[in-house]
């Protein structure tokens, strides 16, 4: 089963590029951030059930669709508050369930030290967003949590991968699907993707220094 789609279109490799420059200022990379993510839920959610209903026009009575699937989107905090006006926009009805990670800088290992998602969490489409995708170790520890609470499906959006990252997931949920803008070289030694962007939270809320 393939479940790794990297989403090429012109329009998305032009804001990559802009993303990627490190002269773009925060406001500029808040909104390629919420651009870049629009068209990856577009593609995310292109299975998603629908249910036909008869509605009346100014015309006519006729028969429409309306989405059958009750979605909660999981951002990993802090950089993925990014892409969430995006996600609003295109699915308002959405449920949120927040999930806390940081990163130890010694050891690059995810520590999960916060969630809160909805109390029907269990009958929802879960579709966890994070824009950068490093070692893979938030992905595989969010989903194993999101699992753990009993939910079926569960779709994973980054902006940026890494082969290592996509393969230590695939190891663990095969059945999980990621959409990515691109798939970059590599990891340095600090964590970061090679070529990448940067630390993505600190670009979105301006905390450089
Ligand atoms: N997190 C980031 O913000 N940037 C990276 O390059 C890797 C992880």
């Amino acid at each position: 089963m393939k479940n790794v789609f990297c989403i090429t279109h012109p329009l998305i490799e032009h804001k990559l590029g802009l993303l990627r420059d490190k002269h773009t200022k925060p406001f500029q990379f808040r909104m390629l951030i919420d651009e870049i993510s629009t068209f990856l839920l577009f593609e995310a959610t292109k299975d998603l059930n629908l249910k036909e209903i008869q509605i009346q026009t100014p015309v006519s009575s006729t028969i429409v669709k309306k989405l059958d699937e009750k979605i909660m989107i999981c951002p990993i905090l802090r950089a993925a508050l990014g892409m969430l006006d995006s996600v609003f926009r295109l699915i308002p009805d959405a449920s949120v369930g927040f999930l806390g990670f940081a990163r130890n800088e010694e050891t690059l290992e995810a520590n999960f030290y916060f969630e809160k998602i909805p109390q029907d969490a269990i009958n929802r489409t879960a579709i966890v967003i994070d824009p950068m995708f490093a070692t893979g170790g938030t992905a595989i520890e969010a989903c194993n949590f999101l699992k753990s609470k009993g939910i079926k499906k569960i779709k994973f959006i980054s902006i940026l991968a890494t082969p290592q990252g996509i393969e230590n997931f695939k190891k663990v949920h095969k059945d999980i699907e990621i959409y990515v803008a691109a798939i970059d070289e590599e990891l340095n030694e600090k964590g970061y993707i090679v070529p990448g962007l940067g630390d993505a939270g600190d670009r979105v809320f301006n905390t450089l220094g």
